[in-house]
């Protein structure tokens, strides 16, 4: 193919559409090849096979945050993930003491397609979250409240944590986040995923009373009243992810019925419902790790995306696994990174043409580090 490049400079993605994986997974290779240990690949555990092949490192939201706040090596991250992860890596790859370590040379965060989002980090707009702090300012001390924000959050909100005493948190350490909270303050206000919240807090004894749910849409109190919110220990704000919403109790009562042992293993971002009836809930590193320690033979049904619960099938052969739910659910906007995303972001970025550049306003950045490196210390 005679790549075609736009007036700017850029190779037009047209052309990659019609690309077969071979080639595009060859080209990807040589690009790889070229660039070294200058490129660090970065692909999140739901991500399709196709790309994950490519990564340098494969891991959960909290292990890529890791990576990226070590790496001293690389110039360039190429993450295959969504738009919040992007964001995490750009500001923890890039904070005081990196670039130090690099000579003040920054790191360029690139996601393949800028459509990646995530639909539960755009539940919760910063706007919305200033908003509800001034209502509760009304009726509670907001110095009293410790705000905690999943790490699938937009930077802005991370930076409103860093500003407020707050942290970021992950599914791997939300309830170590939420005890490093009730160290300091009495009240925790957490977004935007009301179900980690809920199902993390339910484990440390906090019961759904004291939980009001925030509806950022409803102009009294989040759909509140007073009485609820004074007597609140965590308030969770109506957020959740469309993927993990579609696995239900009796989807877990059919599997109980029809494989007598099965086990079932869930994500934290599952409803109450099924995240009370499951053995095991756990982030995406701890869900891979419970399989890969489990005996030849264990059955397990196991509700978390699609792509990974189908990788962990083929990767254990000699183990039962299946999917959670009748019906497909995948994280379409982490799929709309592909193949040809990939190859067309990376030789653009050979080119000398980067694309795609995720970069946080040195402001936002700054307060966001704040809360992210909380969370990188509570685990
Ligand atoms: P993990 O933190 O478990 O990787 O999950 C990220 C995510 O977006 C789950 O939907
Ligand atoms: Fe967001 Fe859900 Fe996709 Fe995770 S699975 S990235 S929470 S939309």
């Amino acid at each position: 193919m005679s790549a075609a490049v736009l007036p700017d400079g850029i190779l037009d993605f047209a052309p990659y559409r019609s690309l077969a994986n071979e080639e595009l997974a060859a080209r990807v290779d040589e690009v790889r090849k070229q660039l070294g240990s200058r490129l660090l690949i970065l692909g999140h555990h739901y991500q399709q096979d196709a790309v994950i092949a490519h990564s340098d490192l494969r891991g959960d939201s909290y292990q890529l945050s890791q990576s990226a706040a070590a790496n001293d090596e690389c110039r360039w991250i190429v993450f295959c993930g969504v738009h919040f992860m992007a964001e995490t890596a750009d500001i923890l790859a890039n904070g005081p003491e990196q670039l130090a370590a690099r000579d003040g040379a920054r790191v360029d965060v690139i996601l393949p397609d800028m459509s990646a989002g995530c639909s539960m980090a755009d539940m919760a707009a910063i706007d919305q979250v200033e908003a509800a702090w001034e209502d509760l300012a009304e009726v509670v001390d907001v110095n009293e409240i410790t705000p905690v924000t999943y790490v699938n959050s937009a930077a802005s909100l991370k930076a409103f944590c860093g500003r407020n005493g707050g942290l970021v948190c992950t599914s791997s350490n939300a309830r170590s986040a939420l005890q490093w909270a009730f160290e300091r303050k009495p009240r925790v206000l957490f977004f935007p995923d009301q179900h980690l919240g809920r199902n993390t807090s339910l484990q440390m004894g906090i019961t759904n009373d004291e939980m009001p749910v925030w509806n950022p849409h409803d102009e009294e109190l989040g759909g509140n009243t007073v009485d609820a919110i004074q007597q609140s220990r965590v308030i969770l704000w109506e957020g959740h992810c469309s993927v993990h919403q579609m696995f239900r109790a009796e989807h877990v009562h059919q599997f109980r019925e029809q494989f007598p042992g099965i086990q079932i293993l869930v994500h934290p971002e599952c409803m109450q419902e099924v995240n009370d009836l499951a053995d095991i809930s756990g982030s995406t590193g701890k869900i891979i790790e419970t399989v890969r320690a489990a005996e030849a033979g264990t059955k397990w049904a196991i509700g978390t995306e699609l792509h990974l619960v189908n990788r962990l099938k083929s990767e254990h052969p000699d183990q039962e696994i299946h999917f959670l739910s009748p019906v497909v659910c995948m994280c379409a906007t982490m799929h709309r990174i592909d193949l040809a995303h990939l190859c067309w972001s990376l030789e653009n970025l050979l080119a000398g043409h980067p694309v795609n550049k995720i970069l946080v306003d040195d402001e936002t950045a700054r307060w966001a580090r704040v809360s992210l490196e909380r969370m990188l210390q509570v685990r």
